[in-house]
């Protein structure tokens, strides 16, 4: 029988041939044209935990089907849950990828296609690193449950449903979730914080129909005009939102914590140069990471009225609208801040037009302790699996499950992360490096053994 590691080592090809076959399945949640390819992926998963002897369902919900997994039961051992999700985020723009995102393609040591690193690689490592374990011991330290879900990318919609129905089946001592970054290559990290989300759509209606903007100009309300300017007074010259009470509630960042940030590896010029950008803003009195990770922000995300064809048209457009969003910190609450939003838009929409505020998604922003004998376990495999002991930082990805699992299971999350900032997550050309998925099922081998000495 092989050890852990010779397994491991033996099956290198085998698993990444695997993984090529998922991110061949084009499951992108937002599109209602791959709601079939969707299924697909969620199948091709559950079928990998059905070839393990898991017990393995595929649970319909009113979206997207939800993957719940549980291995043979061994008594005594603790419970931990994996959390991961088989959908993607769209492809677009396709003509900036080198080699076609649904097409897995290794160039250069990673591996290139749409949810290579999120979050298809990643959730993958917990799987194999089972297979490990059953394949050469027989039977795992400790008892694993997975829940994958299909609609992580479109705001979990029907997550929260499925958990509060079914939290005697989520029972555990801990949460494990492979969806964030390292610090840098070579420099694992654990991160301890994410951000929440409040998304936004604005749609401002002016005349009946577009109208010529030399005859009507300076007339009548021009809605594009009014829309930069209601987006403009959102965030002022220092950086700050100004959404009336936006900070209220805002923890602050700790001298401790601010001291620890500046400690890391990290400089302003390598991260310019990285982005392709020559200056950074951004909130006054506070550092990139600061910004980054612990300060709430403002971003429009999409912006649309008017001409926008070839040449020049001289028109004052009937219409226009944004997509806008907001990144929070722990402790300010989504509803406050959508209710003051309102509020604030109400008021700065001029005479003549008419606006209409759809919120989407919303979620809290978290930070989860440092100090459990489980944050130490996890700390001890990645040291053995990466090689090097990770940092501990935030981030500031949103993963709005995370709250939910602590609210409605009582339970905090570990965030391993096995991806690299610049593995273009949500861009074109997204990849993972395969070391790092290697080492990432290593750590999750490692991280079984250890997580099953931890006392309850
Ligand atoms: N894997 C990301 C979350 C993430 C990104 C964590 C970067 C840390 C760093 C996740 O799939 C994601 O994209 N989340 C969305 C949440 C939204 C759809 C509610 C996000 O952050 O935009
Ligand atoms: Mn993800
Ligand atoms: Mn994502």
């Amino acid at each position: 029988m092989p050890t852990i590691d010779e397994y491991l080592a033996q099956q290198a090809a085998t698993f990444e041939e695997e993984l090529c076959e998922l991110l061949r399945i084009p499951s992108v949640s937002a599109m209602s044209d791959h709601r079939d390819d969707v299924r697909k992926a969620g199948a091709w998963v559950q079928n990998q935990f059905r070839k393990l002897g898991f017990e393995a369902e595929l649970v319909e919900t009113a979206g997207h089907p939800v993957v719940f997994a549980q291995s043979p039961h061994v008594p005594g051992a603790p419970t931990v849950l994996v959390y991961g999700h088989y959908d993607v985020q769209p492809a677009d723009p396709l003509n900036e990828w080198t080699s076609p995102p649904f097409e897995p393609t290794v160039r250069g040591g990673n591996l290139y296609a749409r949810g290579a690193t999120d979050d298809k690689g990643q959730m993958l490592t917990h799987i194999k690193s089972a297979e490990a374990w059953i394949k050469t011991q027989g039977s795992l330290p400790l008892n694993l449950k997975y829940l994958i879900e299909g609609e992580e990318e479109v705001g979990s919609e029907h997550l929260d449903q499925f958990i509060a129905d079914n939290k005697k089946r989520l029972a555990c001592d801990v949460i494990v979730i492979s969806d964030t970054s390292q610090f840098a290559p070579g420099q694992p990290a654990i991160t301890y914080g994410l951000k929440g989300i409040a998304y936004f759509e604005v749609r401002l209606t002016g005349p009946s129909q577009d109208l010529h903007s030399g005859t009507f100009g300076g007339a009548v309300t021009n809605p594009a005009n009014a829309l930069v300017k209601m987006l403009a007074a959102l965030v002022n010259e220092q950086g700050q939102v100004q959404v009336p009470g936006f900070y209220d509630d805002v923890l602050p960042v700790t001298d401790a914590e601010r001291k620890q940030m500046a400690a890391l590896p990290f400089n302003d010029a390598d991260f310019m140069r990285q982005l392709g950008v020559e200056a950074l803003t951004g909130e006054e009195g506070y550092t990139t990471l600061e910004r980054r990770w612990a300060r709430p922000t403002c971003d429009i995300n999409g912006l649309t009225s008017g001409y926008q064809g070839e040449g020049a048209k001289t028109v004052l457009p009937a219409r226009a609208s944004a997509k806008f969003s907001f990144r929070l910190v722990p402790k300010q609450a989504p509803a406050k801040i959508q209710a003051a939003l309102r509020k604030m838009l109400e008021a700065l929409c001029p005479p003549g037009i008419k606006m209409e505020l759809i919120a989407f998604h919303a979620a809290p922003g978290v930070v989860v302790p440092l100090d459990s004998p489980y944050m130490a376990a996890a700390s001890r495999a990645i040291e053995k699996g990466f090689g090097n002991a990770p940092v501990f930082i935030r981030e500031g990805g949103s993963i709005p499950v995370v709250t939910t699992f602590h609210e409605q299971l009582g339970v905090d999350t570990l965030l391993l992360g096995w991806g690299q900032n610049d593995d273009n997550m949500h861009s074109p050309n997204e990849k993972f490096s395969l070391a790092d998925f290697h080492r990432g099922i290593k750590a999750s081998a490692y991280l079984w053994k250890e997580l099953s000495q931890v006392k309850k």
